[in-house]
């Protein structure tokens, strides 16, 4: 019988994913190799994916064929203004303000240069500008909390914020993500899009969390976490945190499955 999310306790939960990840350890050990980077598509503590993970063999699309009719990149080219969330209405958004940067690095080190980067978050209070976001954390006026950006020569990238607030997601009774920016990498065709998450260092959460826990590899997980900058930090005006992407091979950062919700 499926217990329903709000008699789910954390406690409940917690063991779920320690089961898991003890399960992955033994059959990694099994295998003689640290496992894989990426996470079961079914992993039971994050509910909504043993619903909408796939069951079949995926539909192998033709690349060139679907660029006919996917996205592009909008109607306009990327300003440079679209990389500081803080600048996007008439005042100053509430919140921590924030800087964060790093590179975007292939599996060989090499830099992903002319990469458009796409973020969207929630704001200080941990509250989306979005329909499906009704929790009683307060919108600001001044933060929608979306941003692009294309990476520079050396793979570079660069932006200004405001530091999100956790949030509660209805996944078990209790349930909070830890702070975090979602990240899409969006390559040189539609099919190549890549999305992950970046965290922040020292997040109480980070435990307890269905969708972080769900890398089980703890290198990887960890792959995810900005480190604090004190370089990238500047005097009177924001805190600096580094986040480097690493986007193929066996140090590559986690990218969600392609049918994830994005929570
Ligand atoms: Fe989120």
């Amino acid at each position: 019988m499926t217990i329903p999310a709000d008699q789910l306790t954390q406690d409940m939960i917690s063991a779920e994913i320690s089961r898991i990840h003890a399960e992955h350890v033994q059959s990694s050990r099994a295998a003689g190799s640290p496992g894989p980077v990426h996470p079961p598509r079914d992993f039971s503590a994050y509910r909504s994916t043993l619903l909408r993970h796939p069951t079949h063999e995926l539909v192998r699309a033709d690349p060139e064929g679907i660029e006919l009719a996917s996205p592009a990149f909008g109607h306009t080219d990327v300003a440079v203004e679209e990389s500081d969330l803080t600048i996007q209405h008439s005042g100053e958004p509430l919140g921590e303000r924030i800087i964060v940067t790093g590179r975007v690095l292939d599996g060989d080190g090499r830099p992903v240069r002319n990469q458009l980067v796409e973020i969207w978050q929630a704001n200080g209070s941990g509250r989306y500008v979005h329909k499906r976001d009704q929790h009683p954390a307060p919108l600001d006026p001044n933060f929608t909390g979306v941003g692009r950006l294309i990476t520079g020569d050396d793979g570079s990238y660069r932006l200004t914020t405001i530091k999100p607030g956790a949030y509660p997601w209805k996944n078990h009774r209790n349930a909070w993500r830890p702070a975090h920016i979602h990240f899409s990498f969006f390559g040189s065709a539609f099919t190549q899009r890549l999305i992950t998450q970046m965290y922040f260092p020292g997040d109480p959460l980070f435990g307890l969390d269905p969708i972080y826990q769900s890398i089980v590899d703890p290198a990887a997980r960890e792959r995810l976490v900005a480190c604090y900058d004190h370089e990238v930090s500047e005097p009177e005006w924001a805190i600096g945190y580094r986040w480097d992407v690493v986007l193929t091979g066996p140090r590559s950062t986690w990218m969600e499955p392609e049918d994830a919700d994005h929570a």
